[in-house]
């Protein structure tokens, strides 16, 4: 699973990483992979979604991708300064037109990131397809309890980013690496902290979307599958303190469509 956007302008270098692993042998087909993309702020509006997927698609080197995601519930002016301007998001016509590139067989599935439960209750009411998936903040400093219900109600599975609550990154935090309650439980049960945390995750039902650029770590962080948390561990991860860590206060402001994060959010803050 192989988890990008637009926005992070790596969909040349993975189109060539999935080319050469073809070449030499290492994968038989790209049906062994799920790739997954995301429509930036810039093309969320009705008409620029099937370009926007064609041009990842060609820089992908592609012929689909498994998972297209809407990044944001925002739409933001194309602009040549460093300012973010916000335009109204249309939530109904993008997600037309995202259903058309499922239709065309560009895109297997479909589905949303950041979106609160207030706004997949407006999207479902829409929706031909419901969205496959809602790709959101979720480790052990954050929760989600409301979200993960909605969604198991509603067929949507989660998909977890910053599992490790984005570690060293400039707005993540160290609320999971650093948790004392994880330290202890990974101490009994022989594991590291990391691996500890995204167990807890696979437990809940979701998918952690975990970054590593060490090779070490990457092989750690994949042997979560033939051990669990007991009930009593999961009781007590549920005392760590709540914080949401990824609040982008750029996206939200007196001009834009959000005047605040408690809107952005729609109060799941
Ligand atoms: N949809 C969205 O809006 C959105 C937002 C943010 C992220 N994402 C997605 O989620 C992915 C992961 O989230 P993230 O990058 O925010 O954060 P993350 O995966 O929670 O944390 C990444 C950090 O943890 C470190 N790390 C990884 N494994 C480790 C281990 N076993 N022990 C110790 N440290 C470890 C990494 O360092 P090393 O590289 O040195 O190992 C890196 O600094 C992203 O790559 C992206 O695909 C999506």
């Amino acid at each position: 699973h192989i988890d990008r956007a637009a926005l992070y302008r790596t969909e040349e270098i993975v189109g060539q990483a999935v080319a050469e692993a073809l070449g030499r042998g290492l994968i038989k087909s790209r049906d062994e992979l799920f790739i997954t993309t995301k429509l930036w702020c810039t093309d969320a509006d009705h008409d620029l979604v099937l370009p926007a997927l064609k041009e990842s698609l060609r820089k992908l080197g592609l012929e689909y991708v498994d998972l297209y995601l809407i990044h944001w519930p925002i739409r933001m002016k194309k602009d040549d300064t460093d300012s973010i301007k916000t335009l109204h998001f249309d939530i109904k016509g993008t997600w037309d037109a995202m259903e058309e590139c499922c239709r065309m067989g560009l895109a297997k599935s479909i589905g949303v990131s950041n979106y609160s439960c207030a706004k997949l209750s407006t999207l479902l009411q829409y929706a031909t397809f419901p969205p496959a998936v809602n790709q959101v903040e979720l480790n052990v400093a954050w929760q989600q309890p409301k979200l993960m219900a909605f969604c198991k109600d509603k067929g949507i599975h989660v998909c977890a980013f910053s599992p490790l609550g984005a570690y060293g990154f400039h707005w993540g935090t160290n609320a999971v690496m650093d948790s004392p309650i994880l330290k202890d439980i990974a101490a009994a049960k022989d594991k590291t902290i990391a691996q500890v945390a995204l167990r807890w995750i696979r437990q809940e039902g979701a998918t952690p979307i975990v970054r590593s650029f060490n090779k070490e770590r990457m092989r750690q962080n994949l042997q979560i599958f033939d051990w669990e948390l007991t009930d009593e561990e999961v009781g007590k991860i549920q005392q760590i303190p709540q914080q949401r860590a990824c609040n982008p206060t750029d996206f939200v402001g007196p001009h834009a469509q959000y005047k605040s994060l408690e809107e952005l959010w729609d109060g799941e803050i």
